[in-house]
């Protein structure tokens, strides 16, 4: 089974026929919303809306771990997370869909571990390639067979939210290599990992990010939820086309 994690734009798959829903608890409290079990052409799936179905949880106060746990108890073969990003890079524009292979940490203040008791062994995890590069593959192919164009790499950096970046803030993020922000990638991505889950992101390019693009002043926040729901329909594509492998 693939799990969905719906973002910013996707509170809801449409073309998802809903089999049933399951409201589900796990040791770190209740995940975002309940999860949806159906099929999108055919195939399996379980959805879960990262901040809820009515767009009520903002991204630091987000429960990824009870999230990701929930999907792990679930037994879901991959994880397939949809986030919304300002793009960085000059290519990365608004529209564009990027398939991310890389992650830098900005955030802080987040519940970002399995491994904080004191009861078990210390645990490190190898996170030297933090996104599935099965899950990146099935997700490309996905993208050729939908004939549907993405970006395929590039370096995420995940910002603590919710306001957006001044424009140093950017120049910084640029320096340090990273090519689109957004503010859930981490500890979403790091706590599949612990858990042993199969995880990539299909990234949707929102808005350019601070201090880019032409209106270089400020944001333009009114524009990014049309730009989102376009950008859906293309990302709804990719998802028809996945297989499970
Ligand atoms: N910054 C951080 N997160 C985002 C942005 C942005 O510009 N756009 C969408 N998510």
């Amino acid at each position: 089974m693939i799990a969905i994690i719906g973002g910013s734009g996707m509170n809801k798959l449409s073309g998802l026929e809903e089999l049933h829903r399951q409201i589900m608890r796990t040791p770190y409290g209740e995940p975002s919303s309940p999860l949806l079990f159906g099929t999108i052409n055919g195939q399996e799936i379980v959805f879960l809306s990262r901040h809820g179905y009515g767009h009520t949880i903002p991204p630091h106060a987000v429960n990824y771990r009870a999230n990701m746990w929930a999907l792990n108890a679930l037994q879901a073969d991959r994880v397939i997370a949809i986030a919304s990003v300002g793009g960085i890079r000059a290519d990365m524009i608004p529209g564009k869909i990027v398939i991310p292979d890389q992650i830098i940490d900005y955030t802080y203040d987040r519940k970002f571990t399995y491994f904080d008791g004191t009861d078990k062994a210390v645990t490190h995890t190898d996170f030297t390639q933090p996104y599935c590069p099965i899950g990146r593959a099935s997700i490309l192919r996905a993208a050729r067979h939908a004939g549907e164009s993405v970006i395929d790499g590039g370096v995420y950096a995940a910002t603590q939210g919710p306001r957006l970046e001044t424009e140093a803030e950017i120049n910084r993020l640029e320096r340090d290599g990273a090519d689109m922000v957004g503010m859930t990638g981490m500890p979403e991505t790091i706590l599949a990992r612990e858990l042993g889950l199969s995880y990539a992101t299909i990234a949707a390019v929102a808005n350019h990010a601070a201090g880019r693009g032409e209106s270089t002043q400020a944001v333009p926040l009114e524009t990014v939820y049309t730009v989102l729901e376009e950008s859906m329909v293309h990302v709804r594509n990719i998802l028809e086309h996945l297989v499970q492998d």
